[in-house]
């Protein structure tokens, strides 16, 4: 389901001729395999709720977007159905919730700041991914997590790799097996020697027996990829959409007001759906819906891109409308799998579109958007670089 490359920006044309004709309909994958595509808004919300739906990706028929990494079950709890989803999922909710969060504020603003310093100071054009829109999560994730961030080479390299369906399953299983073991020896540490963050809570807990020490490193994978990848995307892809849409830029830029801010951010997750290859899940039992019944052992994918644009839901869906109100989009998924860590997201992203275009008004592409590397073959959209100058 890559995006058409006329616009980098909106789900492929075929879907929105999906949408119109049913909610849910049959499509072909890579392996021949005929999962259901849910394309309208209300019944991925429906099914997403839904226990009957597995992310268990080794079950069968589950309908993954290539072909399956050696051990690609072992990471956190987001592949996982309840009641071992949510045991490990409450172990980690405390410090993503969104009051600990907000305290946060000052410091990731901090952040920002010192990295538009340097980029500042530095080489002008640069490439935006590598000199803002990756480091910026990195170091948050880093720090509330316990991670060293002088690493970030290693865990940013293997986490390209594991979210990349151009890379082999092998080389897949061997990026998350460099994680795994990295993330282990970083517990290790923490078990020795505790500091106040999240990975020396998960370490406490494997010596007090509530956890294994493979599900604290498969857990710490997750959130340290999570944490990085998905945010890092919307820095750059959103700069990208608001650098193609002066007229909502130029209003950003000119407001103080914090809610534009906030309606500014959940618009662009809205309009850009970074995790565009759905939500994917396998039936455990027969299911009806809209007519339709999945049955048993069928996948199911939820392609929220396309359900973010439902015309019975948003008004003129494909217009990036940055004070559109109510906006109620699906792009941190729903249901018991719903984002951790959106409250940091939000954060993080209300912070960097406040700054970033407002210390740098004259921000613009330095390359044309054909010449743009998009991500057509990650599990997470977005841009390999983004050359700007000013
Ligand atoms: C703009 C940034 C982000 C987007 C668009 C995003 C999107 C999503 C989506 C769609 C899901 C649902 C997956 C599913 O249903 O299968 C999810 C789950 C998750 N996200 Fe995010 N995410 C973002 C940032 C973050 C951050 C900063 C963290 C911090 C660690 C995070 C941690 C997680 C975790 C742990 C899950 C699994 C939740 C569960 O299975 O219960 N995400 N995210």
């Amino acid at each position: 389901m890559a995006r058409a490359a006329s616009c980098p920006f909106d789900p492929p044309p075929q879907l929105k001729d999906l949408q119109e004709e049913a909610p849910l309909t049959r499509v072909e994958l890579w392996d021949g395999s005929t999962p259901w595509l849910v394309t309208r808004y209300d019944e991925q919300r429906t099914l997403l709720q839904d226990p009957r739906l597995s992310s268990v990706v080794t079950r069968p028929g589950y309908p993954s977007p290539a072909p399956l990494r050696p051990g690609a079950d072992s990471i956190g709890f987001i592949l996982m159905d309840d009641p071992e989803h949510m045991r490990l999922r409450r172990m980690v909710t405390a410090p993503f919730a969104m009051k600990r969060v907000a305290a946060m504020r000052p410091a990731v603003q901090r952040i920002v700041d010192s990295l538009l310093d340097d980029l500042l100071a530095g080489p002008n054009p640069v490439d935006l991914v590598e000199a803002f829109a990756l480091p910026v999560p990195s170091l948050v994730i880093c720090e509330l997590l316990g991670v060293p961030y002088a690493d970030h080479d290693l865990f940013q390299a293997h986490s390209r790799n594991l979210v990349s369906r151009s890379v082999s399953p092998e080389d897949r299983g061997a990026s998350f097996g460099a994680l795994n073991e990295y993330l282990t020896g970083l517990l290790d540490k923490k078990a020795a020697e505790p500091a106040e963050d999240v990975l020396s809570g998960l370490a406490a807990r494997v010596t007090a027996g509530e956890l294994t020490r493979r599900e604290a490193a498969g857990m710490g994978v997750l959130l340290l990829i999570a944490g990085h990848e998905t945010t890092a995307n919307m820095i750059a892809l959103g700069t990208a959409a608001l650098l193609e849409h002066p007229d909502q830029l130029a209003l950003l830029r000119s407001s103080d007001d914090p809610a534009l801010v906030g309606s500014a951010v959940e618009e662009l997750l809205r309009y850009l759906n970074i995790t565009h290859n759905g939500r994917r899940r396998s039936a455990v039992e027969d299911i009806e819906i809209a007519g339709e019944t999945i049955r048993a052992g069928e996948g199911v994918i939820m392609a929220n891109d396309i359900g973010n644009r439902d015309p019975a839901i948003f008004d003129n869906p494909d217009d990036l409308d940055l004070t559109r109100a109510g906006n109620r989009h699906v792009a941190f998924g729903f249901g018991i799998h719903q984002c951790l860590g959106q409250p940091l997201a939000r954060l993080e992203l209300q912070v960097v579109y406040s700054t970033l275009y407002r210390r740098i008004p004259t921000l613009r592409l330095a390359a044309g958007l054909e010449k743009i590397p998009f991500k057509h073959d990650g599990s997470v959209y977005g841009v390999y670089e983004l050359p700007v100058t000013w």
